[in-house]
Protein backbone atom coordinates (compact mmCIF):
# COMPACT_ATOMS: atom_id res chain seq x y z
CA UNK A 1 0.00 0.00 0.00
CA UNK A 2 2.51 2.52 0.99
CA UNK A 3 4.94 1.14 -2.06
CA UNK A 4 1.81 2.30 -3.93
CA UNK A 5 1.36 5.60 -2.75
CA UNK A 6 5.37 6.06 -3.58
CA UNK A 7 4.54 5.07 -6.69
CA UNK A 8 1.78 8.18 -7.10
CA UNK A 9 3.92 10.58 -5.74
CA UNK A 10 6.58 9.67 -8.21
CA UNK A 11 4.53 10.10 -10.81
CA UNK A 12 3.11 13.11 -9.83
CA UNK A 13 6.17 14.66 -9.33
CA UNK A 14 7.51 13.54 -12.44
CA UNK A 15 4.43 14.96 -14.65
CA UNK A 16 4.86 18.49 -12.54
CA UNK A 17 8.26 18.64 -14.00
CA UNK A 18 6.88 18.17 -18.10
CA UNK A 19 6.95 21.32 -20.27
CA UNK A 20 6.74 19.59 -23.30
CA UNK A 21 4.75 17.30 -25.35
CA UNK A 22 8.13 14.64 -25.48
CA UNK A 23 8.92 14.69 -21.76
CA UNK A 24 5.33 14.10 -20.80
CA UNK A 25 5.16 11.11 -23.42
CA UNK A 26 8.40 10.07 -21.70
CA UNK A 27 6.77 9.84 -18.24
CA UNK A 28 3.82 8.09 -19.17
CA UNK A 29 5.96 5.43 -20.96
CA UNK A 30 8.10 5.32 -17.62
CA UNK A 31 4.80 5.03 -15.37
CA UNK A 32 1.90 3.81 -17.74
CA UNK A 33 4.10 1.97 -20.48
CA UNK A 34 3.81 -2.06 -21.20
CA UNK A 35 6.99 -2.41 -18.91
CA UNK A 36 7.02 0.86 -16.96
CA UNK A 37 6.37 0.79 -13.12
CA UNK A 38 2.22 0.45 -12.87
CA UNK A 39 3.02 -2.95 -14.57
CA UNK A 40 6.20 -3.98 -12.55
CA UNK A 41 3.54 -3.55 -9.60
CA UNK A 42 1.16 -5.52 -10.92
CA UNK A 43 3.38 -8.14 -11.59
CA UNK A 44 4.71 -8.34 -8.23
CA UNK A 45 0.86 -8.49 -6.79
CA UNK A 46 0.63 -11.50 -8.94
CA UNK A 47 3.35 -13.03 -6.01
CA UNK A 48 0.67 -12.54 -3.00
CA UNK A 49 -1.66 -15.09 -1.10
CA UNK A 50 -5.34 -14.53 -2.36
CA UNK A 51 -6.69 -11.60 -0.05
CA UNK A 52 -3.92 -9.88 -0.31
CA UNK A 53 -4.05 -10.12 -3.73
CA UNK A 54 -7.62 -8.43 -4.11
CA UNK A 55 -7.14 -5.57 -1.64
CA UNK A 56 -3.57 -5.21 -3.56
CA UNK A 57 -4.48 -5.01 -7.00
CA UNK A 58 -7.64 -2.43 -6.09
CA UNK A 59 -5.35 0.13 -4.52
CA UNK A 60 -3.28 0.04 -7.92
CA UNK A 61 -6.13 -0.18 -9.82
CA UNK A 62 -7.07 3.25 -7.77
CA UNK A 63 -3.43 4.44 -8.34
CA UNK A 64 -3.46 3.73 -11.96
CA UNK A 65 -6.20 5.47 -12.51
CA UNK A 66 -4.86 8.99 -10.60
CA UNK A 67 -1.85 8.67 -12.51
CA UNK A 68 -3.51 8.55 -15.59
CA UNK A 69 -5.80 11.70 -14.71
CA UNK A 70 -2.30 13.39 -14.28
CA UNK A 71 -1.11 12.28 -16.85
CA UNK A 72 -4.38 13.77 -18.97
CA UNK A 73 -4.81 17.05 -17.38
CA UNK A 74 -0.98 17.93 -17.86
CA UNK A 75 -1.49 17.12 -21.73
CA UNK A 76 -4.69 19.71 -21.80
CA UNK A 77 -2.20 22.05 -19.65
CA UNK A 78 0.37 21.81 -22.34
CA UNK A 79 -2.02 22.30 -25.34
CA UNK A 80 -3.62 25.37 -23.54
CA UNK A 81 -0.33 26.52 -23.45
CA UNK A 82 0.96 25.69 -26.92
CA UNK A 83 -2.53 27.37 -27.92
CA UNK A 84 -1.84 30.40 -26.45
CA UNK A 85 1.76 30.88 -27.54
CA UNK A 86 0.46 30.93 -31.42
CA UNK A 87 -1.96 33.20 -30.66
CA UNK A 88 1.06 35.69 -29.11
CA UNK A 89 3.53 35.03 -31.75
CA UNK A 90 0.81 34.95 -34.82
CA UNK A 91 -1.18 37.76 -33.73
CA UNK A 92 -1.58 40.18 -36.42
CA UNK A 93 -2.72 44.05 -35.31
CA UNK A 94 -4.89 44.68 -38.60
CA UNK A 95 -4.87 48.69 -37.42
CA UNK A 96 -1.61 48.86 -38.16
CA UNK A 97 0.31 50.62 -41.61
CA UNK A 98 0.41 47.39 -44.03
CA UNK A 99 4.33 47.00 -44.54
CA UNK A 100 5.47 49.04 -47.79
CA UNK A 101 6.92 46.43 -50.80
CA UNK A 102 10.86 47.66 -50.57
CA UNK A 103 11.82 50.79 -52.91
CA UNK A 104 8.42 51.60 -53.26
CA UNK A 105 7.18 55.09 -52.21
CA UNK A 106 4.98 56.26 -50.13
CA UNK A 107 2.17 58.01 -52.22
CA UNK A 108 2.26 54.72 -54.93
CA UNK A 109 -1.39 53.32 -55.12
CA UNK A 110 -3.91 51.72 -57.12
CA UNK A 111 -5.87 53.17 -59.74
CA UNK A 112 -7.48 52.43 -62.87
CA UNK A 113 -6.34 52.06 -66.20
CA UNK A 114 -8.01 55.00 -68.53
CA UNK A 115 -9.72 52.26 -70.57
CA UNK A 116 -11.39 51.42 -67.05
CA UNK A 117 -12.51 54.75 -66.42
CA UNK A 118 -14.23 55.16 -69.72
CA UNK A 119 -15.81 52.13 -69.54
CA UNK A 120 -17.17 52.73 -66.19
CA UNK A 121 -18.56 56.01 -67.28
CA UNK A 122 -19.98 54.60 -70.22
CA UNK A 123 -21.90 52.00 -67.88
CA UNK A 124 -23.35 54.70 -65.92
CA UNK A 125 -24.48 56.63 -68.58
CA UNK A 126 -26.67 53.94 -70.57
CA UNK A 127 -27.64 52.10 -67.19
CA UNK A 128 -29.45 55.90 -65.85
CA UNK A 129 -30.88 56.04 -69.27
CA UNK A 130 -32.36 52.40 -68.75
CA UNK A 131 -30.21 50.35 -70.39
CA UNK A 132 -29.14 46.77 -69.52
CA UNK A 133 -25.46 45.93 -69.37
CA UNK A 134 -24.87 42.65 -71.06
CA UNK A 135 -21.73 40.42 -71.69
CA UNK A 136 -21.07 38.30 -74.48
CA UNK A 137 -18.44 35.38 -75.41
CA UNK A 138 -14.82 36.25 -76.79
CA UNK A 139 -15.04 33.09 -78.58
CA UNK A 140 -17.86 33.43 -80.58
CA UNK A 141 -19.63 31.16 -83.25
CA UNK A 142 -19.43 31.76 -87.07
CA UNK A 143 -23.41 31.90 -86.81
CA UNK A 144 -23.57 34.71 -84.23
CA UNK A 145 -20.52 36.64 -85.03
CA UNK A 146 -21.48 36.44 -88.87
CA UNK A 147 -24.39 34.76 -90.09
CA UNK A 148 -26.83 36.52 -88.21
CA UNK A 149 -25.94 39.86 -88.59
CA UNK A 150 -26.92 39.28 -92.31
CA UNK A 151 -23.02 39.00 -93.17
CA UNK A 152 -22.72 36.93 -96.17
CA UNK A 153 -19.87 34.57 -96.82
CA UNK A 154 -17.94 36.14 -99.37
CA UNK A 155 -18.03 39.84 -97.25
CA UNK A 156 -15.06 40.90 -96.54
CA UNK A 157 -14.64 41.27 -93.00
CA UNK A 158 -15.00 37.23 -93.28
CA UNK A 159 -11.42 37.44 -94.48
CA UNK A 160 -8.62 36.14 -93.03
CA UNK A 161 -6.65 38.92 -92.70
CA UNK A 162 -9.38 40.18 -90.51
CA UNK A 163 -10.84 37.29 -88.22
CA UNK A 164 -8.62 34.92 -85.74
CA UNK A 165 -10.59 31.91 -86.85
CA UNK A 166 -9.93 29.04 -84.28
CA UNK A 167 -9.70 25.35 -85.22
CA UNK A 168 -13.19 23.62 -84.31
CA UNK A 169 -11.09 20.85 -82.91
CA UNK A 170 -10.14 22.92 -79.73
CA UNK A 171 -13.63 23.34 -79.04
CA UNK A 172 -14.08 19.25 -80.19
CA UNK A 173 -16.93 20.83 -82.37
CA UNK A 174 -17.68 19.94 -86.23
CA UNK A 175 -15.67 19.03 -88.78
CA UNK A 176 -16.28 21.99 -90.97
CA UNK A 177 -13.64 24.59 -90.44
CA UNK A 178 -13.48 28.22 -89.29
CA UNK A 179 -16.82 27.27 -87.07
CA UNK A 180 -15.15 29.47 -84.87
CA UNK A 181 -14.00 32.91 -84.58
CA UNK A 182 -12.69 35.46 -81.70
CA UNK A 183 -15.25 37.71 -82.31
CA UNK A 184 -13.90 40.84 -84.54
CA UNK A 185 -17.17 42.80 -82.74
CA UNK A 186 -19.24 43.15 -79.61
CA UNK A 187 -22.32 43.10 -82.35
CA UNK A 188 -23.22 39.29 -81.76
CA UNK A 189 -23.97 40.66 -78.20
CA UNK A 190 -27.59 41.58 -80.08
CA UNK A 191 -28.07 38.36 -81.35
CA UNK A 192 -27.93 37.20 -78.11
CA UNK A 193 -29.62 39.42 -76.27
CA UNK A 194 -32.65 39.69 -78.50
CA UNK A 195 -32.94 36.03 -78.24
CA UNK A 196 -32.48 36.08 -74.76
CA UNK A 197 -34.80 39.36 -73.52
CA UNK A 198 -37.27 40.07 -76.64
CA UNK A 199 -38.53 43.21 -77.24
CA UNK A 200 -38.75 45.81 -76.14
CA UNK A 201 -35.28 45.87 -75.18
CA UNK A 202 -32.33 48.66 -73.99
CA UNK A 203 -28.95 47.66 -73.94
CA UNK A 204 -25.18 48.04 -73.87
CA UNK A 205 -21.80 45.92 -74.62
CA UNK A 206 -18.59 46.33 -73.63
CA UNK A 207 -16.06 43.98 -73.92
CA UNK A 208 -13.12 42.99 -75.65
CA UNK A 209 -12.85 42.36 -79.78
CA UNK A 210 -10.06 40.63 -82.22
CA UNK A 211 -8.58 41.19 -85.52
CA UNK A 212 -6.50 39.92 -87.14
CA UNK A 213 -4.17 42.62 -88.47
CA UNK A 214 -1.26 44.97 -88.03
CA UNK A 215 -0.68 46.72 -85.14
CA UNK A 216 0.01 50.56 -85.88
CA UNK A 217 -1.29 54.25 -84.09
CA UNK A 218 -4.59 53.66 -84.21
CA UNK A 219 -4.86 49.99 -85.10
CA UNK A 220 -4.56 46.78 -82.85
CA UNK A 221 -5.54 43.31 -82.49
CA UNK A 222 -7.34 43.33 -79.49
CA UNK A 223 -8.93 46.29 -77.97
CA UNK A 224 -12.54 47.10 -76.64
CA UNK A 225 -15.94 48.35 -78.42
CA UNK A 226 -19.58 49.29 -76.70
CA UNK A 227 -22.65 47.95 -78.40
CA UNK A 228 -25.50 49.70 -77.87
CA UNK A 229 -29.25 48.24 -78.97
CA UNK A 230 -32.72 49.53 -78.73
CA UNK A 231 -35.49 47.39 -79.73
CA UNK A 232 -39.63 48.91 -79.60
CA UNK A 233 -42.25 50.31 -81.46
CA UNK A 234 -41.74 53.10 -83.39
CA UNK A 235 -37.93 53.36 -82.54
CA UNK A 236 -36.49 56.07 -85.22
CA UNK A 237 -33.08 57.39 -86.30
CA UNK A 238 -33.74 60.10 -84.52
CA UNK A 239 -33.27 57.81 -81.03
CA UNK A 240 -30.41 56.78 -82.27
CA UNK A 241 -29.09 60.67 -82.64
CA UNK A 242 -30.46 61.46 -79.35
CA UNK A 243 -29.23 59.02 -77.33
CA UNK A 244 -25.55 59.22 -79.07
CA UNK A 245 -25.56 62.75 -78.33
CA UNK A 246 -25.76 62.18 -74.68
CA UNK A 247 -23.55 59.50 -74.04
CA UNK A 248 -20.54 61.45 -76.49
CA UNK A 249 -20.99 64.71 -74.42
CA UNK A 250 -20.81 63.06 -71.38
CA UNK A 251 -17.78 61.33 -72.22
CA UNK A 252 -16.40 63.84 -74.51
CA UNK A 253 -17.78 67.25 -72.70
CA UNK A 254 -21.20 69.20 -73.54
CA UNK A 255 -18.92 71.34 -76.04
CA UNK A 256 -19.22 68.22 -78.84
CA UNK A 257 -21.56 68.31 -81.78
CA UNK A 258 -22.27 64.99 -83.75
CA UNK A 259 -23.25 64.31 -87.59
CA UNK A 260 -24.19 61.53 -89.23
CA UNK A 261 -23.00 60.06 -93.10
CA UNK A 262 -24.94 57.37 -94.68
CA UNK A 263 -23.10 54.19 -94.85
CA UNK A 264 -22.72 50.77 -94.92
CA UNK A 265 -23.15 47.60 -92.59
CA UNK A 266 -24.65 44.28 -93.61
CA UNK A 267 -26.52 44.53 -90.14
CA UNK A 268 -28.30 47.91 -90.56
CA UNK A 269 -30.69 49.62 -92.97
CA UNK A 270 -29.88 52.61 -93.40
CA UNK A 271 -26.24 52.39 -92.02
CA UNK A 272 -24.74 55.58 -90.66
CA UNK A 273 -21.12 56.70 -89.59
CA UNK A 274 -21.12 58.94 -87.13
CA UNK A 275 -18.64 61.52 -86.86
CA UNK A 276 -17.82 63.80 -84.01
CA UNK A 277 -16.31 67.55 -83.33
CA UNK A 278 -12.38 67.74 -83.79
CA UNK A 279 -11.74 67.23 -79.79
CA UNK A 280 -8.29 69.00 -80.12
CA UNK A 281 -9.62 72.31 -82.48
CA UNK A 282 -13.02 71.95 -81.75
CA UNK A 283 -13.83 71.85 -85.20
CA UNK A 284 -12.30 75.04 -87.11
CA UNK A 285 -9.58 72.15 -88.14
CA UNK A 286 -6.30 70.81 -87.18
CA UNK A 287 -3.25 67.96 -88.07
CA UNK A 288 -5.48 65.74 -85.69
CA UNK A 289 -8.57 65.82 -87.61
CA UNK A 290 -7.02 66.56 -90.54
CA UNK A 291 -7.69 70.01 -91.17
CA UNK A 292 -11.63 68.81 -91.46
CA UNK A 293 -13.12 69.63 -88.04
CA UNK A 294 -14.63 65.96 -87.79
CA UNK A 295 -13.53 63.06 -86.81
CA UNK A 296 -15.49 59.55 -87.44
CA UNK A 297 -16.09 57.29 -84.22
CA UNK A 298 -19.18 55.24 -84.71
CA UNK A 299 -21.02 53.00 -86.88
CA UNK A 300 -24.43 52.65 -86.81
CA UNK A 301 -28.04 52.44 -87.82
CA UNK A 302 -31.44 50.85 -88.33
CA UNK A 303 -31.36 47.05 -86.77
CA UNK A 304 -31.58 45.26 -89.97
CA UNK A 305 -34.93 43.02 -90.28
CA UNK A 306 -33.31 39.90 -90.83
CA UNK A 307 -31.32 40.92 -87.82
CA UNK A 308 -34.61 41.35 -85.89
CA UNK A 309 -35.68 37.68 -87.32
CA UNK A 310 -32.08 36.23 -86.53
CA UNK A 311 -32.88 37.93 -82.71
CA UNK A 312 -36.39 35.58 -82.69
CA UNK A 313 -38.04 39.65 -83.15
CA UNK A 314 -40.74 40.09 -85.01
CA UNK A 315 -39.78 42.52 -87.76
CA UNK A 316 -42.93 43.81 -88.86
CA UNK A 317 -43.89 44.83 -85.16
CA UNK A 318 -40.85 46.28 -83.99
CA UNK A 319 -37.89 48.21 -85.19
CA UNK A 320 -34.38 49.02 -83.04
CA UNK A 321 -31.43 51.03 -83.59
CA UNK A 322 -28.28 50.00 -82.93
CA UNK A 323 -24.05 51.48 -82.92
CA UNK A 324 -20.68 50.11 -82.45
CA UNK A 325 -17.67 52.12 -81.38
CA UNK A 326 -14.02 51.42 -80.18
CA UNK A 327 -13.28 51.99 -76.77
CA UNK A 328 -9.94 53.07 -77.09
CA UNK A 329 -10.42 55.57 -79.84
CA UNK A 330 -13.31 57.28 -77.93
CA UNK A 331 -10.25 57.32 -74.74
CA UNK A 332 -7.96 58.35 -77.15
CA UNK A 333 -9.90 61.54 -77.84
CA UNK A 334 -11.41 61.76 -74.15
CA UNK A 335 -7.31 62.56 -72.95
CA UNK A 336 -5.41 63.46 -75.94
CA UNK A 337 -3.78 60.04 -76.35
CA UNK A 338 -2.21 60.16 -80.04
CA UNK A 339 -1.24 56.49 -80.03
CA UNK A 340 -3.49 53.44 -79.48
CA UNK A 341 -0.40 51.08 -78.61
CA UNK A 342 0.07 53.19 -75.08
CA UNK A 343 -3.20 51.24 -73.62
CA UNK A 344 -1.30 47.77 -73.38
CA UNK A 345 2.45 48.46 -73.13
CA UNK A 346 1.92 48.84 -68.89
CA UNK A 347 4.07 51.41 -69.31
CA UNK A 348 3.48 53.29 -65.63
CA UNK A 349 4.64 56.88 -66.21
CA UNK A 350 1.75 56.68 -69.19
CA UNK A 351 -1.33 54.93 -66.96
CA UNK A 352 -0.27 56.98 -64.42
CA UNK A 353 -1.33 60.15 -65.75
CA UNK A 354 -5.05 59.38 -65.41
N1 LIG B 1 -19.88 46.23 -85.54
C1 LIG B 1 -19.46 47.39 -86.29
C2 LIG B 1 -17.94 47.46 -86.26
O1 LIG B 1 -17.31 46.75 -85.53
C3 LIG B 1 -20.03 48.66 -85.71
C4 LIG B 1 -21.52 48.76 -85.80
C5 LIG B 1 -22.30 48.32 -84.74
C6 LIG B 1 -22.14 49.30 -86.92
C7 LIG B 1 -23.69 48.41 -84.82
C8 LIG B 1 -23.50 49.40 -87.00
C9 LIG B 1 -24.27 48.95 -85.96
O2 LIG B 1 -17.34 48.22 -86.98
Amino acid sequence: MVAHDALLQDARRAIRGVVSFEALEKARVEFLGRNGRIAGAMKKIGGLGEAQRRAAGVALNAVKTSIEKAFETKQKELIASQNAQLAKDEAVDVTQPGLRPAGQPATRIGHFHPITHVMRDLERVFTSMGFIVLDGPELESDYYNFEALNIPPDHPARDIQDTFYVSPSAKGGSASGGDWVMRTHTSPVQIRAMQRYGAPLRAVALGRVFRHEATDASHEHTFHQIEGLVVGEGISLAHLKGTLLVMLKEILGSQVQIRLRPSYFPFVEPGVEIDVSCTICGGVGCRACKQNGWMELLGAGMVHPRVLEAGGVDAKRYTGFAFGTGIERLTMLRYGIEDIRHFHESELRFIEQF
